[in-house]
């Protein structure tokens, strides 16, 4: 794992977004894993001013994104689809037909899941991935316990999960109680992955992955056993890093 430190969050979206725009240019085909929650704001904001200024062009970029709640229509405020919509698709020159996320609203999750590994086999693999990382430490919606070998699935999200992102709905009690989420597994297939953290908030799990324990408990920590992963983060989530002769 390459762990490149940043002064700050634009810096560190910056980066990452420099990184996503070299895939794109060297492959106008790529196929990128996209993440929601409020790390990748940035890196977004950065590939759209790319696509304005730059003429960085994703008309036959496809894109996989990672997750979706169960019970949330496509047009829901808090939706992923709607996440991806607001904060990139509608800004670029991607077509809709080539962006893919899971049916929050399918009448079979089991079915759905069967359904989006296959479009992951058959549109990707992601040849480059980002992900964000929970506090405690999950990707995707992977919660702590999930097998290694896990595909897409639906999870239950725990109550710190929900707690957490309950600052995008009106209260506690709306936010979904379960998504399908990619696995593990799904996720390895990514041949690179960029995973971001940003903030003091974010400090503690930072300094989990980065003992290098790997176990169940603390998803993200399989990511050292793929091999192309580049961790970027801001000094704020690196504040908690013990780094030697400290
Ligand atoms: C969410 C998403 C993850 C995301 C994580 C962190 O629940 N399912 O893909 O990485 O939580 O979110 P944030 O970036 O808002 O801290």
């Amino acid at each position: 794992m390459e762990v490149l430190v940043f002064e700050d969050y634009d810096a560190a979206s910056a980066q990452a977004a420099r990184l996503v725009e070299t895939q794109v240019l060297e492959n106008g085909q790529s196929v990128l894993g996209l993440a929601t929650g409020s790390t990748p704001l940035g890196l977004y904001k950065a590939l759209i001013e790319g696509f304005k200024t730059r003429g960085v062009s994703y008309k036959n970029v496809r894109t996989i994104n990672l997750d979706e709640y169960i019970g949330l229509a496509k047009d829901h405020p808090e939706s992923y689809h709607t996440f991806m919509s607001k904060r990139l698709f509608k800004h670029i020159d991607i077509s809709l037909e080539n962006t893919y996320i899971p049916d929050g609203m399918t009448h079979s999750p089991e079915e759905e899941c069967q359904r989006y590994e296959a479009v992951i086999d058959n549109v990707g693999p992601m040849d480059l991935q980002i992900l964000g990382i929970g506090t405690n430490g999950h990707i995707g919606f992977n919660e702590p316990g999930t097998d290694p070998t896990s595909l897409t699935h639906v999870v239950e999200l725990v109550h710190s999960t929900r707690a957490s992102n309950s600052r995008f709905f009106p209260s506690l009690d709306e936010v979904p109680t379960h998504a399908v989420t990619t696995g593990i597994q799904s996720i390895f297939k990514s041949r690179k992955i960029i995973l971001l953290a940003s903030g003091k908030n974010k400090a503690a799990a930072v300094a989990q992955l980065l003992s290098k324990e790997i176990s169940a408990d603390f998803p993200a920590s399989f990511l050292w056993n793929h091999p192309d992963v580049t961790l970027i983060v801001d000094k704020d989530a690196y504040a908690l890093v013990q780094t030697e002769g400290q």
